[in-house]
């Protein structure tokens, strides 16, 4: 997409290119979060709430392409695993992610971009995590889901 149709509330927010957090005893928390947040079972946590959300959304339920959400949860739960220093589960079984790529076929306009977050949002708030580590996962999701907008049009 050319960079002058991006509205300037979201064209600022694109050249966010990453945000640095460090912790307390000076390690960045980036790569290493897979632990620190404890690990599978965590994303499992994340990802399950997220999609009861998904689950419930008259718009987003029906982009979806499978019935079963099941196996959509598990992609979104490898991918995250990995993204975050965790097993290479996803690159494995998937390949890279080019995940701009993948959400093509989907409109994924300023709403569908909120709803997502909502629901992301809900589930990031079920694990009570420590602020720090809140912050770097909620910034990381934030700029991704920005990064996936691919239309403008209701
Ligand atoms: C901004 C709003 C977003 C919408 C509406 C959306 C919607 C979708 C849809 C409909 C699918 C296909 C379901 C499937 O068969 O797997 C999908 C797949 C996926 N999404 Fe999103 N998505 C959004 C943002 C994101 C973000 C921010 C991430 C990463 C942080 C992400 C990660 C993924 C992954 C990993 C897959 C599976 C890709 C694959 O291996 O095929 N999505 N998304």
């Amino acid at each position: 997409m050319a960079e002058e149709q991006i509205p300037a509330e979201f064209a600022d927010r694109n050249q966010v290119e990453t945000v640095r957090i460090r912790t307390a005893d000076n390690h960045d928390a980036e790569g290493d979060l897979y632990a620190l947040i404890g690990g599978s079972p965590a994303f499992k946590k994340l990802v399950d709430k997220f999609y009861q959300g998904v689950a419930a959304d008259d718009v987003l339920r029906e982009m979806y392409p499978e019935e079963d959400l099941g196996p959509a949860a598990e992609r979104l739960q490898m991918f995250l695993e990995q993204y975050w220093g965790g097993p290479t589960t996803y690159q494995e079984l998937r390949g890279h992610p080019r995940l701009r790529m993948r959400h093509a076929p989907y409109k994924i306009n300023p709403d569908a971009r909120a709803r997502w977050l909502k629901h992301m949002r809900a589930a990031v708030d079920s694990l009570e995590l420590p602020q720090i580590y809140e912050a770097q996962l909620w910034a990381y999701l934030d700029r991704a889901a920005t990064a996936m907008l691919n239309t403008f049009e209701e």
